[in-house]
């Protein structure tokens, strides 16, 4: 269990981490976070939690994790974005994470579409946005980030797939240093997202993206669709050209044909 005390000595951040919240087990970080944000917790907060017993995934997915083994945490953001522009929330976070998983492996980070990160090709990470928005503009974001940081084994399906820092560079790390590390890169960040620095923040996760110009296939619901990978449009969605056209995805898991 990390403590609060560890993970704020030392941390220096202006916005992100200054309201903890720290649990041993609890069922979702993102849903602790979603009732603290709808009752006006301030931007910047933080739930980190040791074991999950919901934990959410994407598309309804679970999400699950070792007790005690990797990092597990919601971050509350108040961004000033129109609706149609939340999408960069994806991107600021995955930019920041990549940065900070950069830091402390001293390995390159790669940033898989629409929300995971990749390391040695393998998915470390996996992000969670949860908006709420009122009059068309955002009112919360809770972003909930899974890391898998010391993890060893991964049930059958996923171990060709998913991965961990231990399982890659071979030994254990430190969870609050390396949870410190996001919470500084996440706080470094911040103020790019405010002053609209959009472009900056996709260009960062497009140097970190390998799909572009190569053949892709996205299965999105019951839907498999073969293209080349373009590019993201404005809202950040993909899009791929088919033998029927060009056509943007919002959601879906995409693979790159070898
Ligand atoms: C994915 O499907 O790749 C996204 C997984 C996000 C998991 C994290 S773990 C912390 C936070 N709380 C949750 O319930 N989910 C996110």
């Amino acid at each position: 269990m990390i403590s609060k005390a560890t993970i704020l000595r030392g941390l220096k951040t202006n916005v992100v981490g200054k309201k903890l919240f720290v649990f041993e087990e609890i069922d979702s970080t993102n849903a602790c976070a979603k009732t603290l944000a709808e009752t006006g917790t301030p931007e910047g907060t933080v739930v980190v939690a040791d074991f999950q017993t919901a934990g959410r995934g994407r598309l309804g997915r679970r999400w699950i994790s070792e007790p005690g083994a990797n990092l597990l945490f919601s971050l509350v953001l108040r961004p000033t974005l129109k609706k149609e522009s939340a999408g960069i929330l994806t991107f600021f976070s995955a930019v920041f994470i990549a940065r900070a998983l950069e830091n402390v492996t001293h390995r390159d980070i790669e940033c898989k579409w629409p929300n995971d990160i990749l390391l040695n090709g393998r998915k470390c990470c996996g992000i969670l946005l949860e908006n709420s928005f009122v009059q068309g503009k955002v009112d919360f974001s809770v972003i909930g980030i899974g890391i898998n940081v010391n993890q060893v084994s991964f049930q059958d399906d996923l171990s060709d797939r998913a991965t961990s820092l231990f399982k890659e560079l071979g030994h254990e790390f430190n969870r609050a240093k390396v949870f410190q590390e996001l919470l500084r890169g996440a706080d470094t960040l911040l103020p790019s997202l405010e002053k609209g620095e959009t472009r900056a923040i996709m260009d960062d996760w497009d140097s970190r993206c390998r799909m572009f110009g190569k053949p892709v296939t996205i299965l999105h619901g019951e839907e498999r669709i073969s293209g080349t990978a373009l590019r993201l449009n404005a809202e950040g969605g993909l899009v791929i050209d088919t033998p029927t056209g060009e056509s943007t995805f919002y959601a879906g898991d995409v693979t790159i044909a070898q």
